[in-house]
C-alpha cells in the first residue's frame, strides 16, 4: 500500500507558483491577489481559510482576509462581493460554505464574477466544466484529479464509486473521472443517501472517492483488494487524548482498508492540501488572465 501523500504534493505545487510569482516579481510585473470572506466562526471553517492565507504567504500571493459575525445580512455579504468584483487589485476571491441558514448560497455563489470565481462553483464555471472549456474547476474535484496524475494512477476503464454528490465534490468529480480524459476514462458510478446496496456497489471498484462526510464509513469489508482509496472527509470528532480535544477524522476506516488497498489518501494530508494548491492555481490563473 503507498500513502497518496497531499501535503507533500500541494508543497511541490506550492514550490512551483512560488517560483512563477518570483520570476513575475523580477520582472516588475503584478503579484496576484486573493481574497477570502468568511461569515461566522464554525471551526472547520476557520481553519480552512487560515490555511488558504498561509498558502498565500508561502507562495508570495497577496492575500485579504474579510470576516463578518454570522449575523450580517445576506445584502451586507452581496454588497462586499460587489465591491470585490469591482476591486481590480483582487484578482479572485472566495466566499467560505457553509454560510449561516439565513444567507441563500446559490444567491451568493451567482454574485460572484465567474472571471474571479476562483473556487469555481458560479454556474458559468460549472457549465464550462461540464463541457470542457475553459474556466475555474472546483478546487477539490481538481485536486483529486491532480493527485491522481503526479502519482500517475491508472484510472482508464476502471470502475469508480464516489460516495456523497454534492455540488463541489461528488458531482463535479463524477464529470470529470468520466470524461475523455488523462486522468479520467473511468466508468463512474455516483452514490448517495438512497442508493440501494451501497456496501455491494462499492465494493466492487477500483477506485473509491469517499465524499459523504460520515467518519469512518467505508470499512474493509466495502474494499476490493488493491483498490485505489481518496478520502475527502473532514469531519471533528471529540477526541480527550487530543490537545485541541478533537480529532479530524476521514470518511475511511484508515487502519484496516489502509492493510487492503493499493493507494489511500490520509486525513489530514490527503485531499485537504491538494485543495488549497488548486485554490492557489486558480488564483494565478486568473491573475494570468486579467493582467497577462
Ligand atoms: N467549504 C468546503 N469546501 C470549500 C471550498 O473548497 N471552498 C469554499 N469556499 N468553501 C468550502
Amino acid at each position: 500500500m503507498q500513502i497518496l501523500d497531499g501535503k507533500a504534493t500541494a508543497k511541490a505545487i506550492k514550490n512551483e507558483l512560488k517560483e512563477a510569482v518570483d520570476t513575475r516579481k523580477r520582472n516588475g510585473k503584478k503579484i496576484p491577489h486573493l481574497a477570502a470572506i468568511l461569515v461566522g466562526s464554525d471551526g472547520g471553517s476557520m481553519t480552512y481559510v487560515g490555511a488558504k492565507v498561509k498558502a498565500c504567504d508561502e507562495i508570495g500571493f497577496e492575500s485579504t482576509l474579510i470576516r463578518y459575525d454570522e449575523t450580517i445580512s445576506e445584502q451586507v455579504l452581496l454588497d462586499k462581493i460587489d465591491a470585490l468584483n469591482n476591486d481590480n487589485s483582487i484578482d479572485g476571491f472566495i466566499v467560505q460554505l457553509p454560510l449561516p441558514a439565513h444567507i441563500d448560497e446559490l444567491k451568493v455563489t451567482q454574485a460572484i464574477d465567474p472571471r474571479k470565481d476562483v473556487d469555481g462553483f458560479h454556474p458559468m464555471n460549472l457549465g464550462n466544466m461540464v463541457l470542457d472549456l475553459p474556466g475555474f474547476l472546483p478546487a477539490t474535484p481538481a485536486g483529486i484529479i491532480e493527485l491522481l496524475r503526479r502519482y500517475e494512477i491508472e484510472t482508464e476503464g476502471k470502475e469508480c464509486v464516489i460516495i456523497g454528490r454534492s455540488n463541489i465534490v461528488g458531482t463535479p468529480l463524477s464529470i470529470m473521472l468520466g470524461r475523455n480524459k488523462n486522468p479520467g476514462n473511468c466508468t463512474v458510478t455516483l452514490t448517495h443517501s438512497r442508493t440501494k446496496n451501497l456496501k455491494e456497489v462499492v465494493s466492487k471498484a477500483d477506485i473509491i472517492v469517499a465524499a459523504m462526510g460520515r467518519p469512518e464509513f467505508v470499512t474493509a469489508d466495502m474494499v476490493k483488494e488493491g483498490a485505489v482509496v481518496i478520502d475527502v472527509g473532514t469531519t471533528r470528532v471529540e477526541d480527550a487524548t487530543k490537545k485541541k480535544g478533537w480529532a479530524l477524522k476521514g470518511d475511511v476506516k484508515f487502519d484496516e482498508v489502509a492493510e487492503k488497498c493499493s493507494y489511500i489518501s490520509p486525513v489530514p494530508g490527503g485531499v485537504g492540501p491538494m485543495t488549497i494548491a488548486s485554490l492557489m492555481i486558480n488564483t494565478l490563473r486568473a491573475m494570468e488572465l486579467k493582467n497577462n
